[in-house]
Protein backbone atom coordinates (compact mmCIF):
# COMPACT_ATOMS: atom_id res chain seq x y z
CA UNK A 1 0.00 0.00 0.00
CA UNK A 2 1.03 3.38 -0.04
CA UNK A 3 0.06 7.03 0.29
CA UNK A 4 -1.78 8.37 -2.84
CA UNK A 5 -1.76 12.58 -2.92
CA UNK A 6 -2.87 13.98 -6.16
CA UNK A 7 -2.11 17.74 -6.40
CA UNK A 8 -4.11 20.35 -8.48
CA UNK A 9 -5.06 17.67 -10.53
CA UNK A 10 -7.24 17.78 -13.46
CA UNK A 11 -8.08 16.26 -17.20
CA UNK A 12 -9.19 16.68 -20.19
CA UNK A 13 -9.22 14.87 -23.14
CA UNK A 14 -9.82 17.05 -25.31
CA UNK A 15 -6.88 19.94 -26.30
CA UNK A 16 -6.74 23.23 -24.67
CA UNK A 17 -9.78 23.23 -22.28
CA UNK A 18 -11.45 26.65 -21.90
CA UNK A 19 -14.24 25.81 -19.29
CA UNK A 20 -14.90 23.77 -16.38
CA UNK A 21 -17.14 21.73 -18.98
CA UNK A 22 -14.12 20.78 -20.87
CA UNK A 23 -12.72 18.43 -18.24
CA UNK A 24 -13.72 15.17 -17.79
CA UNK A 25 -11.73 15.57 -14.34
CA UNK A 26 -12.27 18.60 -12.67
CA UNK A 27 -9.37 20.15 -11.31
CA UNK A 28 -9.17 18.70 -7.72
CA UNK A 29 -6.51 18.16 -4.47
CA UNK A 30 -7.15 15.24 -2.09
CA UNK A 31 -5.12 12.65 0.15
CA UNK A 32 -5.42 9.02 0.13
CA UNK A 33 -4.44 7.97 3.00
CA UNK A 34 -1.83 4.53 3.66
CA UNK A 35 -4.32 1.07 4.36
CA UNK A 36 -7.91 3.43 3.52
CA UNK A 37 -10.60 2.53 1.86
CA UNK A 38 -11.80 4.91 -0.21
CA UNK A 39 -14.91 5.03 -2.39
CA UNK A 40 -15.33 7.44 -5.41
CA UNK A 41 -19.30 8.44 -6.00
CA UNK A 42 -20.57 10.71 -8.87
CA UNK A 43 -22.98 10.50 -11.67
CA UNK A 44 -21.81 8.99 -15.16
CA UNK A 45 -19.37 10.87 -16.82
CA UNK A 46 -18.04 12.99 -14.34
CA UNK A 47 -14.21 11.58 -14.24
CA UNK A 48 -14.28 8.21 -11.96
CA UNK A 49 -12.58 5.98 -14.30
CA UNK A 50 -10.43 8.72 -15.46
CA UNK A 51 -9.05 9.37 -11.92
CA UNK A 52 -8.36 5.57 -11.32
CA UNK A 53 -6.85 5.74 -15.25
CA UNK A 54 -4.88 8.62 -13.77
CA UNK A 55 -3.56 6.42 -10.73
CA UNK A 56 -3.14 3.42 -12.57
CA UNK A 57 -0.74 4.87 -14.86
CA UNK A 58 -3.09 4.50 -18.13
CA UNK A 59 -3.71 7.97 -18.80
CA UNK A 60 -1.50 10.78 -18.14
CA UNK A 61 -3.28 13.81 -17.06
CA UNK A 62 -3.10 17.05 -18.70
CA UNK A 63 -2.81 19.04 -15.11
CA UNK A 64 -1.38 18.13 -11.90
CA UNK A 65 0.48 15.38 -10.04
CA UNK A 66 0.31 12.31 -8.77
CA UNK A 67 2.20 10.99 -5.76
CA UNK A 68 3.05 7.65 -4.44
CA UNK A 69 4.91 7.76 -0.88
CA UNK A 70 5.62 11.37 -1.98
CA UNK A 71 7.08 10.40 -5.01
CA UNK A 72 6.10 11.78 -8.01
CA UNK A 73 4.92 9.25 -10.21
CA UNK A 74 2.87 11.20 -13.08
CA UNK A 75 5.14 10.60 -15.72
CA UNK A 76 5.71 6.78 -15.05
CA UNK A 77 3.65 4.30 -17.15
CA UNK A 78 1.78 1.36 -15.00
CA UNK A 79 4.49 -1.21 -15.68
CA UNK A 80 6.70 0.96 -13.42
CA UNK A 81 3.90 1.90 -10.49
CA UNK A 82 3.74 -1.32 -9.69
CA UNK A 83 0.00 -1.10 -9.30
CA UNK A 84 -2.85 -3.02 -9.99
CA UNK A 85 -6.40 -2.19 -11.61
CA UNK A 86 -9.69 -4.23 -11.96
CA UNK A 87 -11.90 -3.20 -14.60
CA UNK A 88 -15.36 -2.97 -13.94
CA UNK A 89 -16.89 -4.57 -17.77
CA UNK A 90 -15.40 -7.88 -17.26
CA UNK A 91 -17.65 -8.62 -14.41
CA UNK A 92 -20.76 -6.52 -15.76
CA UNK A 93 -22.41 -9.72 -16.56
CA UNK A 94 -25.55 -10.21 -15.17
CA UNK A 95 -26.96 -12.83 -13.36
CA UNK A 96 -28.95 -14.82 -15.84
CA UNK A 97 -26.31 -14.89 -18.63
CA UNK A 98 -23.36 -16.38 -16.34
CA UNK A 99 -25.67 -18.92 -15.46
CA UNK A 100 -27.46 -19.47 -18.90
CA UNK A 101 -24.16 -19.49 -21.35
CA UNK A 102 -23.00 -23.31 -20.30
CA UNK A 103 -25.84 -24.82 -20.85
CA UNK A 104 -27.40 -23.17 -24.31
CA UNK A 105 -26.26 -26.01 -26.27
CA UNK A 106 -28.46 -28.46 -24.18
CA UNK A 107 -31.03 -26.08 -24.27
CA UNK A 108 -31.50 -25.93 -28.10
CA UNK A 109 -34.22 -28.03 -29.59
CA UNK A 110 -33.04 -31.26 -31.64
CA UNK A 111 -35.27 -33.66 -33.03
CA UNK A 112 -33.08 -36.34 -33.79
CA UNK A 113 -35.23 -38.67 -32.07
CA UNK A 114 -32.18 -40.16 -30.29
CA UNK A 115 -32.83 -38.41 -26.90
CA UNK A 116 -35.16 -39.30 -24.40
CA UNK A 117 -38.32 -37.30 -23.78
CA UNK A 118 -37.02 -36.48 -19.77
CA UNK A 119 -34.09 -34.78 -22.01
CA UNK A 120 -36.55 -33.28 -24.18
CA UNK A 121 -38.58 -32.11 -21.19
CA UNK A 122 -35.88 -30.80 -19.34
CA UNK A 123 -34.31 -28.53 -22.33
CA UNK A 124 -38.31 -27.20 -22.47
CA UNK A 125 -38.20 -26.44 -18.62
CA UNK A 126 -34.56 -24.51 -18.94
CA UNK A 127 -35.64 -22.66 -21.56
CA UNK A 128 -38.75 -21.35 -19.50
CA UNK A 129 -36.79 -20.45 -16.75
CA UNK A 130 -34.55 -18.79 -18.79
CA UNK A 131 -37.11 -16.66 -20.77
CA UNK A 132 -38.02 -15.29 -17.05
CA UNK A 133 -35.06 -14.55 -15.54
CA UNK A 134 -33.75 -12.49 -18.84
CA UNK A 135 -37.08 -9.70 -18.34
N1 LIG B 1 -10.96 8.04 -24.07
C1 LIG B 1 -11.80 9.09 -23.98
N2 LIG B 1 -11.80 10.04 -24.93
C2 LIG B 1 -12.60 11.12 -24.85
N3 LIG B 1 -13.50 11.32 -23.86
C3 LIG B 1 -13.55 10.39 -22.90
C4 LIG B 1 -12.71 9.23 -22.91
N4 LIG B 1 -12.99 8.48 -21.81
C5 LIG B 1 -13.95 9.15 -21.15
N5 LIG B 1 -14.29 10.28 -21.79
C6 LIG B 1 -15.27 11.28 -21.36
O1 LIG B 1 -14.79 11.81 -20.14
C7 LIG B 1 -15.86 12.01 -19.22
C8 LIG B 1 -15.58 11.22 -17.94
O2 LIG B 1 -15.65 9.84 -18.28
P1 LIG B 1 -15.37 8.70 -17.19
O3 LIG B 1 -15.41 7.42 -17.94
O4 LIG B 1 -14.11 9.01 -16.46
O5 LIG B 1 -16.61 8.87 -16.22
P2 LIG B 1 -17.15 7.88 -15.07
O6 LIG B 1 -17.40 8.76 -13.88
O7 LIG B 1 -16.21 6.75 -14.89
O8 LIG B 1 -18.51 7.40 -15.70
P3 LIG B 1 -19.31 6.00 -15.42
O9 LIG B 1 -19.96 6.13 -14.07
O10 LIG B 1 -20.32 5.97 -16.54
O11 LIG B 1 -18.31 4.88 -15.50
C9 LIG B 1 -17.14 11.60 -19.94
O12 LIG B 1 -17.70 12.78 -20.51
C10 LIG B 1 -16.64 10.67 -21.02
O13 LIG B 1 -17.48 10.71 -22.16
MG1 LIG C 1 -16.44 4.63 -15.08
Amino acid sequence: MARIEFQNLAHAYRPNPATLDDYALQPMSMVWEDGGAYALLGPSGCGKTTLLNIVSGLVKPSEGKVLFDGRDVTALGARERNIAQVFQFPGDLRHHERVRQPRVPAAQPQNTGSRSQEARARSRRHSRHDAGSAA
